[in-house]
């Protein structure tokens, strides 16, 4: 039988523990300071999830005013859950001892302390914030461990559910706590060479429990903390009836064999300026048309305007003249959500949660990534960032979506570099590019690779106008 759960009161974080903390078990929670174990204690205390249970804090380094003034940091209140500062040091013990060392005896004192205050209160859910203090008090590895046990036999017996924070600044790592609790969950913090420093966790064991592994993305924000589950494609799968979704320009369908079949990834790559976003924009706006809807994610802040012009005749040309959200089956713009994602900002675990909201809540039939250069810049400093890309496109394969990545490259295509490396994963690459005819610059598209289908190898001229793409000409060598 599985054990029994209690939630932690961040829902992505109990998904991450297939349900919550242990009940009535020791979890430790670790990682370096300002890696946000105090404001993950808090909120495990402040859940909404059975407010009769008894909630106490206790807190060897930080008063009950600082705790207040943090949880009020969050727009959280602390009404409710009994906060404890046990004396470190029992002053009527200095009095009589010369040297300042703390003895064994004081030690093992704290610890009581601590256990009886749980025992006293009948507390349920217990934050102990930190292990660091208690461990100052200990003369050697033994002793400590010793009394780290008893206090994890008082606090089971005592059927609370437990957090135990600590910092890893000890530097020998004369014991392992890890070894001695019967749940444990590592924070880190990664600094990246720019934007916003990367939070991550990980639980490392979770005794006779289930539990997602590996490396999940995080994020704290005022009054929340989002847990960003690391995903794994081969989890979700989904039934979905096989169909192609045409862009609606006339020759592009006939260079490609026809339109973009569901489940299916197609890359746009070509030099800045070239045009791969009114492309994308084309197929998004077909899917619309079509009666469906297409997430569309802006990452590159040069794209910030994204042909509004495009999309506001869209919505004008289309809708039939109805209000918003009215017209039967019609083209909708609504159905067309676009976010805006900051890469140097948000971690690609985050980006990649959002995808998925995109799917699994709104049911897009489209996904547009434009662009992934962002992140590729940014997979140069973490290979992992590369695993999670490959994850996130058979995942879309996996639930039917089709999928547009824009990339934008140099002049010539090379399979050993980004994004040109990651156009091998794509099944479908349309190139643009452009260069110079009588005189003017002639803008060129062709379809370099298509998986499901034959296409045409010629190399043809398209325009782009405010209204989008038009496919002219075979480009002939004259
Ligand atoms: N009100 C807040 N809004 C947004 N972020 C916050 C807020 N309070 C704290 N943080 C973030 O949380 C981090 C500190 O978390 P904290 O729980 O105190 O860490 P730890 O207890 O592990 O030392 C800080 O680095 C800060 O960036
Ligand atoms: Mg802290």
């Amino acid at each position: 039988m599985s054990p029994e759960r209690v939630p932690t009161g961040i829902p992505e974080f109990d998904a991450v523990l297939r349900g919550g903390l242990i009940k009535s078990r020791i979890h430790l929670l670790e990682g370096r300071p300002g890696t946000g174990k105090t404001t993950i204690g808090m909120r495990f205390l402040i859940s909404e999830t059975d407010q009769d249970l008894v909630r106490l804090y206790i807190s060897l380094s930080e008063s009950a005013e600082e705790l207040h003034a943090t949880a009020a940091s969050h727009g959280w209140s602390l009404d409710g859950v009994l906060l404890f500062n046990p004396e470190l040091f029992s002053p009527q013990e200095y009095g009589e001892q010369t040297i300042m060392l703390p003895s064994d005896a004081e030690l093992s004192r704290l610890i009581g302390t601590i256990a009886g205050e749980v025992e006293r209160t009948g507390a349920k859910l217990v934050v102990i914030d930190s292990m660091a203090e208690i461990r100052l008090l200990a003369h050697n590895s033994s002793h400590y461990r010793r009394q780290v046990i008893s206090l994890r036999e008082r606090l089971t017996r005592a059927g609370a559910t437990v957090l135990l924070l600590d910092d890893l600044t000890s530097v020998e790592h004369e014991f392992e706590l890890q070894s001695a609790v019967h749940g444990a969950i590592t924070l880190e913090q990664r600094e990246r060479s720019y934007g916003s420093v990367r939070r991550v966790m990980k639980v490392v064991k979770l005794r006779g429990a289930d539990y997602q592994s590996g490396w999940h993305d995080f994020a704290i924000q005022r009054s929340e903390i989002l847990v960003f589950p690391s995903l794994i494609a081969e989890e979700h799968h989904r039934d979905y009836e096989r169909s192609t979704l045409d862009s609606g320009v006339e020759g592009l369908d006939q260079m490609m064999g026809g339109g973009l079949l569901s489940g299916t990834s197609t890359m746009i790559i070509g030099t800045s300026g070239a045009g791969k976003t009114t492309l994308a924009l084309q197929y998004a706006l077909a899917a619309v048309r079509a009666g469906g809807k297409a997430a569309y994610f802006v990452l590159d802040e040069a794209e910030i305007t994204l042909k509004s012009r495009m999309i506001e005749r869209f919505g004008v040309g289309e809708g039939e003249g109805e209000g918003e959200g009215e017209g039967e089956g019609g083209a909708q713009p609504q159905d067309l959500l676009i976010s805006r994602i900051n890469p140097s900002r948000i971690s690609a675990g985050a980006f990649i949660w959002q995808v998925r909201r995109r799917v699994e809540d709104d049911n897009v039939r489209v996904v547009v990534i434009d662009s992934i250069n962002s992140y590729l810049d940014l997979i140069k400093e973490e290979r992992t960032l590369l695993l999670q890309m490959n994850e996130l496109f058979s995942y879309l394969a996996n639930m039917g979506v089709i999928a547009v990545v824009v990339g934008a490259h140099s002049h010539t295509l090379d399979t050993s570099r980004e994004p040109d490396a990651l156009s091998i994963i794509t099944d479908n690459v349309i190139s643009l590019s452009s260069d110079v005819a009588h005189g003017r610059i002639r803008k060129n598209i062709c379809v370099l690779k298509k998986r499901h289908s034959a296409h045409s190898h010629d190399v043809r001229e398209f325009i782009l106008t405010e209204d989008g793409f038009t496919v002219g000409d075979t480009v002939t060598d004259a």
